[in-house]
């Protein structure tokens, strides 16, 4: 039987890597993993900082449980070039940030205690990708996902990959590829049961085989009575491994689903059906930890893309991502295009070599996930690369016949070794006018992209970003253009059949190089900020899923005459998945508003705009004049769904504080989301509030990032995370005008 457990526990952490460390405990500082080499400030820091070597040191004492058995640590990530050593000698490396290594320890434990030494190296090392050129991201240095002590008989299961077939039909089949693990060369003789069972554990088929060799499949048919893995109802199954051999006996229970995934010249089909793709590029990076978040931050992320954004696909830019992430999107069913890491340059020999490895390392830690669509096996927006790409397509294409290939370019006519053209389409550059004379140059026509005459399986993999790169805190008539931009560019994605579909660049806010960004350190390309709070834009994509779903109702507006230039305080975009929308300035007649289909004939709900033609605009006055409350209110068949009632004279009124659980686990590094927000009467937020708040955490419990921060456009946002014992988490933040609200969560 095999063991898994963590070992995140009890690391001593060293600031600076020296060789003394190898084979001698250093004094450091006790750390829990997932770690940060170095927090950052929220912005304008030192990107150099952690571009160096750290050490981490753990001991292991040996454990009677380890005799005769095979002993591995399991590294989920650590950025981004990895050397282990056990009681001074080496036992492995790794060079690639954000895929797993196994270092075996048996050649290398004693009786007695058992030094660990991990050297991680931050640097850019221009050797190993995405390193060697500019990147507009960063990569944050440290042991940052989980470690896992296995411990297994010495002939084990290893390598799982579950193929399936007849998804369509009601007598579906389902193979397994399994390779067993025997490093020492053991004689394989016993069986293989092969489990179907239920999410809940049901066995629903099986099968066993006799086994002889380093690896077997199975393949069970006929399977009838099963579900489709869909969007709306994500159906999983768990295929139960049990091996039996002279040597022990072991289990592995791997999820899986059923599903089809295409990509044609007809745009892209799930399940047989098309689906017009809906996406958001998304970062794994997070304030002040960096990629050093653990599995309640990654899974969060997915439930906000699929269910707060409605998106229903995320592309992981630039590289594989946490499988706490993909795991949820197969619980949540969010498509996902996972891609190897890589920015724009492409490297030497070595460098390619590490490329191609990472190619075949993605796939084979990633291959069960129903989530997963596509494989992005090129690096993103690079020049053409002919012996590369072919062979990244070749290696995609040998380890995984189920699904197509892609590579994310740039540039026009660039040479297609994939199955699915993927495009950078920022064609919709800014001009100085964005509101008036609008040129709508939204989406290049794809035969202009690809050069191809004929059509191809065509997506577009990034738009907007640092076209027009917009803050939370930016005034509205930026934001309203932001919004527009976004509207225009999935109106022509859905216009267009051929086009799969569109994803944006991107969800959230994130820290990066000097090169990039506002100066800051942040790029301002979320549809939500860093702390994962919407700007409007966000409910562009919101407001596309149906009322049935969720009743979206957003105006894109502070309310007030003097935000926007001449006191205009219309037009006004008003988000909407409602049917009409009335709106009411003042005691004047309500008046009601359809969608603006004629701008936007292709969206599934396009946004309401109230301007001239549907209200006097001498009715909402003009400089020195009162200005009055407005009320907007949302009708699904009819009936009032939902209203939004703002204030003619918004007062600072009162505190709001959210957070996104309740609960934390004590036993593993788990992290919340506070949000506080300042409210007016009305109970909306004032958009340009900027006061100081204070945090104070009691309890098990550490703050990250400050604990003073001011108020942006109306909103401070932070996580807290454990510390290792269970009890009553106390959180207070306080203000000078709005005083105090507390939230108090338990850690067990
Ligand atoms: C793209 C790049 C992204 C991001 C984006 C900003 O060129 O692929 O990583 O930098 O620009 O708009």
């Amino acid at each position: 039987m095999r063991t898994v457990t963590t070992f995140n526990s009890g690391w001593i952490f060293h600031p600076a890597f020296s060789s003394d460390l190898i084979a001698s405990l250093g004094t450091g500082a006790p750390v829990r993993l997932p770690h940060n080499a170095v927090d950052l400030e929220l912005n304008y820091f030192d990107e150099n900082s952690f571009q160096k070597a750290f050490a981490y040191q753990k001991v292991l004492a040996w454990d009677s449980a380890f005799q005769g058995k095979e002993v591995v640590l399991v590294f989920d990530g650590a950025m981004a070039d990895s050397v282990v050593w056990i009681n001074g000698k080496e036992a492995g490396s790794h060079r690639d940030g954000y895929t797993p290594f196994v270092i075996r320890l048996n050649d290398y434990l004693e009786p007695g205690d058992n030094l660990i030494t991990v050297k991680v190296d931050g640097t850019e090392n221009p050797e190993i990708p995405p390193f060697g050129g500019q990147i507009d991201y960063l990569t944050y240095a440290g042991i940052y996902r989980d470690v896992w002590l296995k411990v297994t008989d010495p002939v084990s299961i290893g390598q799982v990959k579950v193929e399936t077939g007849n998804e369509m039909s009601d007598a579906k089949a389902v193979s397994v590829a399994c390779q067993f693990n025997n490093p020492c060369g053991h004689p394989v003789v016993g069986t293989l049961l092969v489990e179907l069972c239920s999410t809940d554990g049901l066995v629903l088929n099986q099968k066993q085989i006799d086994v002889s060799a380093e690896s077997a499949q199975i393949k069970l048919e006929n399977l009838a009575g099963l579900d489709l893995w869909q969007l709306d109802a994500p159906r999983l199954y768990r295929l139960k491994l049990t091996l039996m051999t002279a040597h022990g006996r072991d289990e592995l229970a791997i999820r899986f689903g059923f599903r089809t995934a295409s990509f044609t010249v007809e745009g892209f089909f799930l399940n047989g059906k098309k689906l017009k793709i809906r996406g958001l590029n998304r970062h794994q990076s997070f304030p002040y930890v960096g990629y050093a978040m653990g599995r309640r931050a990654q899974e969060k992320d997915a439930e906000i893309l699929k269910n707060t954004l409605k998106c229903n696909l995320v592309r992981t830019s630039h590289y594989p991502q946490s499988s706490y992430f993909l795991d949820k999107c197969d619980e949540l069913g969010l498509l996902v295009f996972e891609e190897i890491p890589g920015w724009q340059h492409i490297g030497g020999d070595v460098w390619k070599q590490e490329s191609i490895s990472n190619v075949r390392r993605m796939i084979e830690r990633d291959w069960n996930h129903p989530s997963i669509i596509l494989w992005g096996v090129r690096i993103n927006e690079s020049p053409d690369s002919h012996d590369f790409y072919a062979e990244t397509n070749r290696v995609a294409r040998e380890l995984d016949s189920t699904r197509q290939t892609a590579g994310v370019r740039c540039h026009e006519n660039s040479e297609f070794l994939e199955d699915v053209f993927t495009m950078n389409d920022f064609n919709h550059s800014a001009s100085p006018e964005f509101l008036s004379g609008r040129e709508p140059a939204v989406l290049r026509d794809q035969h202009t992209v690809t050069g191809n005459a004929l059509a191809l399986p065509y997506m577009v993999t990034e738009f907007n970003g640092h076209m027009f790169p917009t803050k939370r805190t930016d005034p509205e008539v930026r934001q309203s253009e932001h919004v527009t931009r976004y509207l225009e560019v999935l109106d022509k994605a859905y216009s267009d059949a051929k086009i799969s579909g569109s994803i944006g660049w991107c969800m959230a806010d994130y820290n990066t190089h000097r090169d990039f960004g506002a100066g800051d350190r942040i790029c301002h390309h979320g549809v939500l900020d860093i702390f994962r709070e919407p700007k409007f834009a966000a409910y562009v994509y919101a407001s596309q899923c149906e009322p049935s779903e969720d009743v979206v109702l957003k105006p894109v507006t502070f309310w007030a005459r003097g935000e926007k230039d001449r006191c205009e305080a219309l037009p006004m975009i008003v988000l909407t998945n409602c049917d009409y929308v009335e709106f009411q300035f003042g005691d004047f007649p309500s008046k009601r508003i359809e969608p603006d289909r004629v701008t936007y004939p292709h969206l599934p709900h396009p946004p309401v705009i109230v301007d001239s033609r549907f209200v006097d605009m001498a009715e909402l006055g003009a400089w020195g004049m009162r200005w009055q409350d407005g009320r907007i209110t949302g009708f699904v068949d009819g009936k009032a769904v939902s209203e939004i009632h703002f204030s003619g004279n918004a007062i600072a009124t009162s505190l709001q504080l959210q957070s996104d659980d309740v609960e934390l686990y004590a036993g593993e590094k788990d992290s919340t989301r506070f949000i506080v927000r300042a409210l007016d009467q009305l109970g909306n937020v004032l958009p340009v509030f900027d006061d100081v708040l204070t945090i104070k955490v009691d309890g098990p419990a550490r703050l990250l990032g400050p604990d003073a921060i001011a108020f942006k456009a109306g909103i401070g946002g932070f996580w807290i995370e454990t510390t290792g014992e269970k009890g009553e988490l106390v959180v207070t933040v306080s203000t000078r005008r709005l005083g105090q609200q507390r939230l108090s969560l338990r850690a067990k």
